[in-house]
């Protein structure tokens, strides 16, 4: 723990006061813990020359620095890029690492410690044996801001048990196109939920330093291209993409990360009003500011920096330049720049402010070097069983036709296939242990087949084949747990098809051509297009990216743990969609804030289903009813809107008829349609609605069903016409 030694300094300086041991020549009062951060940082800047301030605005990648780089060039920062790791790649070795790094830094005359930066956005997925939780869309998926602190906490032990600092995380980033690359790393698409989860920098800091990032705007770029452009007016910019950053700022984050993308065509690494008129004064951020990998070469569209790149970027107001290998250029050209009077000593003294106050909150001038007791945190037991809680409170139950979940523990027979299955590096995704991510045993950890092993009872039979062969009718259950190859950034980005992979699809199929009823597991960092294959699978689940807790898929697919688990994003019934969020207009294939539970108690299609008792909905109001019996009524229904309701049992024989209790004073007209399981499901009944005198003046509409509906369902009531509001709906029920 990077606390102060209180007792060690007070009795230190107690000692130096008496002048028992004399004072070390260097004791100065900013080595001083008993005084304010601001006077220690006074002192601290007084002394510094031109070149020792500069240097502490130079992060660069541990790999392009000896020690005596960061000695000679006064380095104040030094990362870890992604899958950048000593070798061997542990715990040990990685603080180990750090301490000879610091040592090198504490060499120099002032003595100023390094903060040392890594991107454990997922657990410390840099480091072999680190505990790897869910990406950050299915943190978004728990709703637990609670959850979501624990886990900061946990990443921070870990982090700091291997000397690292500073975290390059949480991404407050709000996806708003489902092709962006980086979707998986953000908490959700409406500013509400990476808001709530920004909860995270609380449990990271104050054991190490969190950043919020990517400021701002990075979700949102025209057709999800990382690093584009978003092209969105200043209201709509800070409506969507600022709050998750002002709460940030309110939980006191450290640092800021600037985006590589534009705002409205410049690019934010650049960008002084948004970055210090805005960030800094407006929101009154008094962290420190880091420019993303190489970010400031983008500011002039070409390839390199430039001194005018070099000076735009630090008079914009960022404080600490990534600039993983090109550093001595940079602190040349910045030097350059000061004396030449186009970036002003005051510019460098507040970057240095901003920065040495953190180092010294920190804790790093009194503990530099690795908390040791810390180091063996890294994939504890307690941080596993925390992030096994994480991947159950993440999985959404999309689709569960017939009940077919949960799965039976005892006297089963499971058969399970798909790539995703038995793979830990795909169930974790990009940004671990590699940059991309990778695939097999990457990493220590319980892959979903393991988990689904580990749950059974003696008397089930599970059986395991990637492609699905050796399916047969005796099987029960097959569960296909497929979907996508790890990926970070715009590697990720997919401006074509977002289905499944061929391979993914020949393994339902295979399963299917059993009759046994397929359980699709998705293992992806995003909603996929699959609303063409849905009504063949029996039941769907979004296991998101789980990290190295894989029993946490199994405990829902049981029910050791009951599915709580709500989109985060809006699920596309066809990629053509994209971009697609909550409250557009689009008719998704399952909605924002949707997820099923097993709760058995299923309603009978055979009596009247009361219009509000809906599961959930986009669009509709309630209100009071002047009808028959009372209650409420739901109206305010436009095309577009829907309503869902599940647990609908229809028993084995097929429904006949739907009666459905309407009344419109609306001129335009509409038509409900029911659908079974998904917003774009197969179409039931199909009810024309025109006026009917009046918003209550109430009729019931009887129409036959054009196919066959058995078995339990979630219905869903979806609308289409011409107009606005067309409709208000007391109650329906089917008809044998
Ligand atoms: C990457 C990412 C950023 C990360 C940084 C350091 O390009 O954009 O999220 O923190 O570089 O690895």
């Amino acid at each position: 723990m990077r606390t102060y030694r209180w007792s060690l300094a007070l009795s230190l300086a107690a000692v130096l006061a008496l002048g028992v041991v004399p004072a070390r020549a260097d004791h100065l009062p900013y080595h001083d813990p008993t005084l304010p951060v601001p006077t220690r940082v006074d002192d601290l800047l007084s002394r510094m020359t031109l070149d020792e301030k500069i240097g502490q605005m130079t992060q660069a990648e541990r790999g392009s620095v000896t020690n005596a780089d960061i000695t000679g060039f006064r380095l104040g920062s030094l990362l870890s890029g992604g899958g950048s790791a000593p070798s061997p790649n542990n715990a040990t070795s990685w603080a180990n690492m750090y301490d000879g790094f610091q040592n090198a830094a504490l060499a120099t005359p002032l003595g100023i410690p390094l903060i040392y930066g890594s991107d454990a956005v997922h657990g410390h997925n840099n480091v072999v044996g680190a505990t790897i939780f869910p990406h950050n869309i299915g943190l978004g998926a728990t709703r637990d801001p609670a959850l979501a602190q624990s886990i900061g906490r946990a990443v921070a032990e870990e982090v700091a048990g291997t000397g690292v600092d500073w975290n390059f995380a949480p991404c407050l980033c709000v996806a708003r196109n489902d092709r962006w690359g980086r979707t998986y790393e953000s908490f959700g698409e409406k500013p509400e939920l990476p808001t709530q989860m920004a909860s995270i920098i609380s449990g990271l800091q104050p054991l190490v330093l969190a950043t919020a990032k990517h400021y701002v705007g990075d979700g949102g770029t025209t057709n999800g291209t990382d690093q584009g452009n978003t092209q969105l007016t200043e209201a709509e910019l800070r409506a969507v993409h600022l709050p998750p950053f002002q709460e940030a700022i309110r939980r006191n984050v450290g640092s800021v990360m600037i985006s590589y993308s534009s705002w409205n065509g410049t690019k934010l690494h650049g960008h002084q009003y948004l970055i210090t008129t805005v960030l800094k004064g407006e929101l009154g951020f008094t962290g420190f500011v880091v420019s993303d990998w190489n970010g400031i070469d983008q500011i002039d569209g070409a390839p390199g920096f430039t001194a005018a790149e070099v000076r735009a970027a630090v008079n914009a107001g960022i404080d600490m330049v990534m600039v993983p290998t090109a550093w001595r250029a940079f602190i040349s050209l910045l030097r350059t720049e000061v004396q030449a009077g186009r970036v002003t000593m005051a510019r460098i003294d507040d970057a240095n402010r901003r920065i040495l106050t953190k180092k010294f909150e920190l804790g790093l001038f009194e503990r530099p070097l690795t908390d040791r007791t810390l180091t063996p945190t890294v994939g504890n037991a307690a941080h596993r069983a925390l992030a096994r809680q994480a991947v159950a409170k993440s999985q959404v139950v999309l689709k569960n036709a017939g009940n077919v979940l949960p799965l039976a523990r005892e006297n089963n027979r499971i058969f399970v296939a798909g790539k995703s299955a038995d793979n830990i590096g795909y169930q974790s995704g990009g940004w671990t242990i590699s940059w991309q991510g990778g695939s097999g045993a990457i990493t220590p950890g319980t892959t979903i087949l393991q988990g689904i092993r580990n749950t059974v009872a003696p008397s089930t039979v599970v059986s395991y084949n990637q492609s699905g062969a050796g399916i047969d009718s005796s099987y029960r259950v097959a569960v296909a747990v497929v979907g996508e190859t790890p990926y970070a950034e715009g590697a990720g980005d997919r401006p074509g098809a977002l289905g499944l992979d061929t391979a993914d699809l020949n393994v339902i199929n295979t399963l299917r051509a059993s009759g046994v009823p397929v359980v699709v597991v998705l293992v992806s960092g995003r909603p996929l297009d699959i609303a063409s294959q849905l009504p063949n699978w029996a039941g769907l689940v979004a296991a998101w990216l789980p990290g190295t807790e894989g029993q946490g898929v199994a405990d829902v697919l049981f029910n050791v743990v009951a599915p709580t688990g709500k989109l985060p994003v809006t699920w596309m019934s066809s990629a053509s969609q994209q971009p697609i969020n909550d409250g557009d207009g689009k008719t998704p294939l399952f909605p924002y804030g949707f997820g099923l539970s097993y709760s058995t108690a299923t309603r009978s299609a055979y009596s009247q289903v009361q219009a509000e008792t809906f599961d959930a909905q986009s669009g509709t109001q309630t209100e009071a009813t002047t009808d028959t019996g009372g209650g409420q009524n739901v109206g305010w229904i436009a095309p577009g809107d829907w309503l869902a309701y599940t647990n609908v049992d229809f028993g084995s024989v097929s429904a006949v008829s739907v009666l459905t209790r309407i009344a419109s004073g609306a001129t335009a007209s509409g038509t409900i349609q029911y659908r079974l399981d998904s917003a774009t499901g197969p179409i039931i009944a199909s009810v024309p609605v025109s006026n009917t005198g009046g918003w209550q003046s109430w009729t019931t509409a009887t129409t036959t069903l054009s196919a066959s509906a058995t078995g339990v369902h979630t219905v869903y009531l979806t609308f289409t016409g011409t107009g606005g509001d067309f409709t208000n709906i007391n109650w329906f029920l089917f008809q044998r």
